[in-house]
C-alpha cells in the first residue's frame, strides 16, 4: 500500500550529508557499483530543475525530432531514473537501465560526491541543469504536496527554512549546484540554466545538440523546439506523469506540469523571507563564480 511504501521511503536517512530516500540508502550497494557505459548520456539536476523537460529534449534529439517515436513509453521509463528503488509496480531504475540498449539516457539527482565512479570512469557525458533556488523552493514545495512518497510539509514557511537547511530530499541546493559548477571543467559536461531555456529554448537546444554531436535541420529544430514547450508537454501524457500511479503522485493536489515559468516565487515569498533568503543565499554564494537569475 502507499502507507508501507511511505515508510520506506521518508522520513528518509541521511549518506555523506544528504538526506536521502530510506529506500535508496538500503539500495546504495547497488547504486554506487552501477556499470556506466562509455556511451551513457546523463541528465543531472537538483529536483526541479527542469529535469523532465531536458529528458524531452535529449530523447528527441536522439530520435531526430520524430513525434512518433517519443510517445514509445513515458517519460521516466524513455530516461530512467538511477536511483529510484523498486516500489509497487514500478521497476528500480537500475533494473530498468541493465535491459536498455545504448545509448541510454539516463536521468539522477544524486550529488557530485554521490555520483557512481563507473561514470567518470567511462568518461560519460553529463548535462547539468540548475534553476534559481527561489523558484526551485516553490516548486519542490508543490511537488512535496502532491508526492504521496513523502510526508506533506507542514508549512511553507517550514519549507522555506527546511530547504534553505538542506533538510529536504537530495539535500542543500547550494551544494548540489556548486558542486557541478566546480567539477564542469574537468569532465565532459554542459552546465545549463533554467532560465536560460525559458528565454530563449533555441539557443539551448542549440547547445545541447552540439554538446550530443548531433546535427538537424532547422525545421526539425523548430518541432523539438514546439514539442518540448511547456504546454505541449502539460498535454502530453507521454510527458506529464499522468501514467504514474495515482498512488504515488496525486496530481489533483498539484499539477506535475504546474506553471513552468520564471519568477513564481515572487507570488510565494513574503517580503521578509525575500530578505532572510538574500541575506542566506549572499553568505553561501560568496566563493563562487556561479550566478543565477531570479528572474528574466
Ligand atoms: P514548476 O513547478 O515551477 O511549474 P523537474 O522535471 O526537474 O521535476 O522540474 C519540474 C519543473 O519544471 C516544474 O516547475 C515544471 O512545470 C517545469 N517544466 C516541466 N516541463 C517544462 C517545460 N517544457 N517548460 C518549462 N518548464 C517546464
Amino acid at each position: 500500500s502507499a502507507r508501507a511504501v511511505k515508510q520506506v521511503v521518508s522520513p528518509g536517512q541521511i549518506l555523506e550529508g544528504v538526506l536521502l530516500f530510506q529506500a535508496v540508502v538500503e539500495n546504495w550497494e547497488n547504486i554506487s557499483n552501477f556499470q556506466a557505459r562509455p556511451d551513457d548520456i546523463l541528465i543531472v539536476t537538483y529536483p526541479k530543475a527542469g529535469t523532465t523537460w531536458m529528458q524531452e529534449i535529449v530523447d528527441m534529439i536522439l530520435n531526430d525530432g520524430d513525434v512518433e517515436i517519443r510517445m514509445r513509453a513515458p517519460i521516466h521509463v524513455r530516461v530512467p531514473f538511477l536511483e529510484w528503488p523498486p516500489l509497487m509496480n514500478e521497476e528500480s531504475g537500475i533494473n530498468m537501465l541493465s535491459k536498455m540498449a545504448s545509448p541510454r539516457v539516463i536521468k539522477t539527482h544524486l550529488s557530485f560526491h554521490l555520483m557512481p565512479k563507473s561514470f567518470w570512469e567511462q568518461n560519460c557525458k553529463l548535462i547539468y541543469v540548475a534553476r534559481n533556488p527561489k523558484d526551485s523552493m516553490v516548486s519542490y514545495y508543490h511537488f512535496d504536496r502532491m508526492n504521496l512518497l513523502k510526508t506533506a510539509p507542514e508549512s511553507w514557511e517550514g519549507y522555506f527554512q527546511d530547504f534553505m537547511q538542506g533538510n529536504v530530499t537530495f539535500g542543500s541546493w547550494y551544494d548540489h549546484v556548486r558542486e557541478f559548477w566546480e567539477a564542469r571543467k574537468k569532465h565532459r559536461m554542459l552546465y545549463l540554466f533554467y532560465e536560460d531555456m525559458k528565454e530563449d529554448p533555441k539557443r539551448e537546444i542549440l547547445k545541447v545538440m552540439k554538446f550530443l554531436e548531433k546535427e538537424l535541420p532547422d525545421d526539425v529544430v523548430d518541432k523539438i523546439i514546439h514539442h518540448t514547450s511547456f504546454q505541449m508537454m502539460k498535454d502530453n501524457p507521454m510527458a506529464n506523469y499522468s501514467s504514474f500511479p495515482e498512488t504515488i503522485f496525486k496530481q489533483s493536489i498539484s499539477s506535475f506540469m504546474r506553471k513552468g515559468v520564471v519568477g513564481d516565487w515572487k507570488k510565494h515569498f513574503t517580503v521578509a523571507q525575500n530578505e532572510a533568503f538574500d541575506e542566506h543565499y549572499g553568505a553561501k554564494m560568496a566563493r563562487t563564480s556561479l550566478r543565477f537569475r531570479m528572474e528574466i
